[in-house]
């Protein structure tokens, strides 16, 4: 893996070269003297700071522990750990001396104010599309923040991979620059959804499998992607949910953090829905359209009812064959919450058997789910589901796992469980 990665960048290299050298450089923009935080329409920052929540700036540009904004956050990619910047005013480690052009060069190009071309894991390759207006305002709003100094982090990536100037070559194969062009025969609910989805959210940033240069695939948008060690399950009809992700589902799951028909949105989807809460209901409406139209929710709509009397009348009968070992466990650990009393499955009880994690080929969110369980915080504020790290063993997760997957799904056992579990085991103790 690592010597095809190697061949490949060494190519890429190669023809930033020989080819790229004016595209790769790029000059440094003059610095300006910080501006006065009053020389910025207060609407003007309030709209930015929507679009920072709506974008996620605080997820990556924050530090545990640390200043929000101050940068410091580290990114483990194949290529070796990435740290974030500081992007708070401060003139020295920040922000502070960049201009409005500096910064709309950054977000829309990938390029920093000194001219070196910067890293995709910074979603500049989704911040294209933003309109100008929309980096203006954010451009306000981190202007008008409270200067922070915090020096960079140096990145733990090697050698060749660490050469910017060679970014060029990356950038000239898979970045497609330029702002998001509406589909005129679509509505403008639907358009909306697309540029926040495309641009400002980039969702297809962990539910677009990467190629081995670590670019999303062009053809496979939202079909699903693994990251640290959970999978984004595809947004498309390829969704493995057994109901599909209609308009009304995505809205409450990206609204509130839950659906009643699918479940929560845990680990690194948290961050999304907490970011998200910055814009308004209709902002939220129009990513559900535009989603529930990719999935082909209509088409798949008449199966709503069936699947979810199957569900229900799955959980009622199996948890009442105790005889069956990991079904006891199952009862023990689990049932005195994952049950359901009624036939309307509830969003503060997740109904298992037609959750995703229990349907994806790679059982990683079951297990994620099982040892770290869900806070007050993460997936709907106030209601917990506790974690089973040190609970349980290794053997008993597997168990309840595959039981799971045995009684709740028809589809084959995971051959790989042990192996995940040890895997997200080192993860979670590593977090602690
Ligand atoms: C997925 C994580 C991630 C998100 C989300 C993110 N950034 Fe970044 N950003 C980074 C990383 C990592 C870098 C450093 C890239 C590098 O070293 O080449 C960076 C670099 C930058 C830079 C260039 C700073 C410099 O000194 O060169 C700016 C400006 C920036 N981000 C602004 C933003 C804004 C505004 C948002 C929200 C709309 C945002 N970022 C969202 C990870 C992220
Ligand atoms: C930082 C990575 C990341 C980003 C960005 C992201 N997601 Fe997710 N998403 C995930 C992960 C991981 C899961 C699985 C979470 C779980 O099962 O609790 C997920 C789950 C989901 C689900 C539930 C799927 C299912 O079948 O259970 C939906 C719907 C979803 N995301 C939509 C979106 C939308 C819409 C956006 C953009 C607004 C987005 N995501 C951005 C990582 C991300
Ligand atoms: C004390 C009650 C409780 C127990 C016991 C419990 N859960 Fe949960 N579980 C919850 C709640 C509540 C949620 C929804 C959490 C939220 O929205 O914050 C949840 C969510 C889930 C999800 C959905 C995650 C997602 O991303 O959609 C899975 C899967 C899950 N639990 C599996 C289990 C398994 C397996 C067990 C037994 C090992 C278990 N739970 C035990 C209360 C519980």
């Amino acid at each position: 893996m690592f010597k095809k990665l190697l061949v490949a960048t060494v190519a890429v290299g190669c023809l930033g070269v020989a080819g790229f050298g004016t595209l790769a450089w790029q000059p440094a923009m003059a610095p300006i003297a910080p501006p006065a935080t009053a020389s910025f329409a207060p609407e003007l920052v309030a709209k930015g700071e929507a679009l920072a929540g709506g974008g996620y700036c605080a997820a990556c540009h924050t530090r545990k522990g640390g200043e929000r904004f101050a940068g410091g956050y580290a990114m483990e990619t194949p290529f070796g750990a990435i740290f974030s910047t500081n992007i708070t005013p401060d003139p020295e480690t920040g922000i502070g001396n960049w201009s409005e052009a500096a910064f709309a060069r950054a977000m829309q190009k990938g390029v920093s104010r000194d001219g070196s071309h910067l890293l995709p894991v910074f979603s500049y390759d989704h911040f294209t599309k933003l309109s100008d207006d929309d980096v203006r305002a954010l451009y306000a709003y981190f202007m008008t923040r409270t200067p922070v100094h915090a020096t960079r982090r140096p990145n733990g990536i090697p050698f060749p991979f660490n050469i910017r100037y060679l970014q060029a070559g990356w950038k000239l194969l898979f970045f497609r620059p330029g702002r998001f062009e509406p589909d005129v025969t679509r509505s403008a609910e639907w358009n909306r959804g697309a540029y926040l989805a495309q641009g400002l959210s980039h969702c297809g940033a962990c539910h677009t499998p990467r190629n081995l240069l670590g670019a999303e695939k062009f053809g496979n948008a939202y079909g699903g992607a693994v990251i640290d060690n959970w999978v984004a399950p595809p947004l498309t009809a390829g969704n493995a949910a057994p109901t599909p992700w209609t308009h009304d589902e995505l809205y409450d799951y990206l609204r509130t953090g839950a659906s009643k028909l699918h479940g929560t949105a845990a680990g690194p989807m948290f961050p999304v829905v907490q970011g998200l809460r910055a814009l308004p209901d209709s902002d939220i409406r129009a990513l559900a359209t535009y989603f529930a139209e990719l999935d082909k929710a209509a088409e798949r709509l008449p199966y709503v009812s069936g699947a979810v009397s199957l569900a229900m009348s799955s959980t009622l009968a199996k948890e009442g064959a105790p005889i069956d070992p990991d079904a006891r466990l199952y009862i023990t650990a689990c049932a005195s919450c994952h049950y359901n009393a009624t036939n309307a499955p509830l969003a503060t009880r997740p109904d298992l058997s037609l959750n995703s994690a229990v349907h994806l080929a790679d059982p990683s969110n079951l297990i994620q789910v099982i040892l770290r369980g869900i806070g007050t915080e993460e997936g709907m504020p106030g209601v917990v589901m506790p974690a089973f790290g040190d609970a349980l063993s290794d053997s008993d997760v597997a168990r309840i796992a595959a039981y799971l997957r045995r009684t709740r799904t028809d589809l084959p056992p995971w051959p790989d469980l042990a192996v995940k579990i040890a895997a997200i085991r080192r993860q979670y103790e590593a977090a602690k």
